[in-house]
């Protein structure tokens, strides 16, 4: 059976589908990650399909309608531990799931693409250079087709191409080319896996929403013992299906295809060439929501300001530096079903008072003055109110208010004034929530005003997704119950 993936590479791949489509090349990047064509385009994929002759289209929407399976992509790196991923093929053989394998060069020596080509009953892909591998299916359309890269084993060398950007062969640039959830099980020498440069690999790779299966400790084949063993295949496997089915967890989900813009982090204002002004907020209660809506189908923008916040793999994000071109993104990016404004955005930008007695030149770095300097402050403009009043309002408009005092009534009264559906209000006093991991917020519609327990910022970003899945489920939405 094939799958969308299959279909946008035959008729020349995303761009090209999308050129004729005359759509953003992320929204057929979308249909692959889901699987499915909208309705309303497969009238024109149809005629793609008799332009290029193929008739591959008829198979999908007959027999796999309705239907997302699943592409994994397994990725064999080199170690004794190889061998246990003979018996995952074998496991996942057993399912419905759609497999491709990359096996590494020095997986070669423990195990030959020859057997995993028999097991997979298909051609198993070695090398980035190959003119035969290129011409079946290169790197990019492995990475676009897998919805999990799977890992196992993996060597203490991928995990640090992996962390660093490193793509020098066919497994690694694949990885770095894909926007899949990427589930890693490393196995090596104890030593390896404790030392602090794999620790630190491994510290990147889990910011980044890469899941880990922890090695076992136990007896390695080179005579030590420690942490570092391979778990059993059978326990991979098991992870793997779990991830398959948190991806399809999301019942009457009503996200899908819906159109998100979320600003997020800090803006920095200029002073001169070298000084700004900013703020503490670091990004990520944003990023989660951004990703959480993204992995249920949305279209999300993300639009950021600078933050030391590892930036989410799985969605479109612009990043932008001052409040002013936070503005200019946001309002171009426009129209969208949903604007979030998380954005910590500076309210106002800060120039010297100048005078005759007091003068500076702002092209250049101001320099160490006797006299003192006095700024006058000039207002931003205000990213949530302009799209709320704007012509281009979406159909669910949220804002988020960080007070540190008199929170609720502070929050109250920004629904009112910026025209908001929902204001999400947190207190920020004694860096209680930025760059911490953890929120309590509080959601404020005009009925009522819900207190949500202290809890992660993943969590917030889920239960805020369910909230705005909820609106859209019900036609009159949250706001009139
Ligand atoms: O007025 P205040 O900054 O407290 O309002 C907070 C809300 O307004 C947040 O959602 C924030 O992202 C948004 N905002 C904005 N543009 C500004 C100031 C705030 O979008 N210039």
């Amino acid at each position: 059976m094939k799958s969308v993936s299959d279909l946008i590479y035959l008729l020349g791949g995303t761009n090209k589908v999308a050129n004729y489509l005359n759509i953003k090349p992320s929204a057929v990047s979308n249909w692959k990650k889901k699987n499915i064509i909208p309705k309303n385009k497969q009238k024109l994929i149809k005629d793609l399909c008799l332009i290029h002759k193929t008739n591959i289209y008829e198979n999908l929407f007959t027999e796999n309608s309705n239907n997302t399976h699943n592409n994994v992509l397994l990725i064999i790196s080199g170690g004794v531990a190889s061998y246990k991923s003979i018996e995952i093929i074998r496991l996942i053989k057993k399912t419905k799931i759609n497999l491709d394998i990359i096996i590494t060069k020095s997986a070669q020596k423990f195990i030959t693409p020859l057997l995993v080509t028999s097991l997979n009953e298909k051609k198993c892909y070695t090398d980035l250079f190959s003119i035969e591998d290129e011409a079946e299916m290169n790197h990019i359309s492995l990475a676009r087709k897998a919805d999990i890269i799977l890992i196992a084993p993996a060597t203490a060398n991928l995990i640090a191409k992996m962390a660093n950007g490193i793509a020098d062969d066919l497994a690694s640039t694949t990885i770095l080319a894909s926007l899949a959830k990427i589930i890693i099980a490393p196995s090596m020498n104890p030593v390896m896996w404790n030392s602090s440069v794999t620790r630190d690999n491994c510290k990147k790779l889990v910011d980044r929403g890469v899941v880990f299966i922890e090695p076992e400790t136990g007896d390695m084949a080179c005579g030590e013992h420690g942490v570092g063993r391979l778990p059993e295949p059978k326990f991979i496997f098991d992870e793997l299906i779990n991830e398959l089915n948190t991806k399809k967890e999301f019942k009457n989900n009503r996200l899908k295809d819906i159109t998100v813009i979320i600003t997020a982090g800090p803006t920095e204002e200029d002073i001169d060439p070298v000084r700004f002004v900013s703020n503490k907020s670091s990004g990520k209660q944003a990023y989660a929501i951004a990703s959480e809506l993204s992995d249920r189908g949305a279209d999300v923008t993300l639009i950021t300001g600078p933050t030391r916040t590892s930036l989410p793999l799985n969605l479109k994000v612009i990043e932008v530096r001052t409040a002013d071109e936070m503005y200019q993104t946001t309002m171009s990016n426009l129209p969208a079903d949903v604007v979030i404004c998380a954005a910590a955005v500076a309210d106002w930008k800060l120039t010297p008072n100048i005078d005759e007695s007091n003068y500076f030149d702002l092209k250049n770095k101001i320099k160490k003055t006797e006299k003192s300097i006095s700024f006058k402050t000039i207002q931003n403009p205000d990213i949530l109110l302009s799209v709320s009043k704007g012509k281009l309002k979406p159909k669910l408009t949220i804002g988020f208010a960080a007070e540190t005092k008199d929170l609720i009534k502070n929050a109250k009264e920004k629904l009112i004034t910026k025209d908001v559906d929902l204001i999400i209000a947190n207190d920020v006093s004694n860096n209680k929530v930025f760059g911490s991991d953890f929120n309590k917020v509080y959601i404020i519609d005009k009925y009522k005003c819900e207190e949500w327990v202290k809890q992660s910022k993943k969590s917030v970003a889920i239960n805020l997704a369910n909230k705005i899945n909820e609106y859209f489920t019900l036609k009159s939405g949250f706001l009139n119950k």
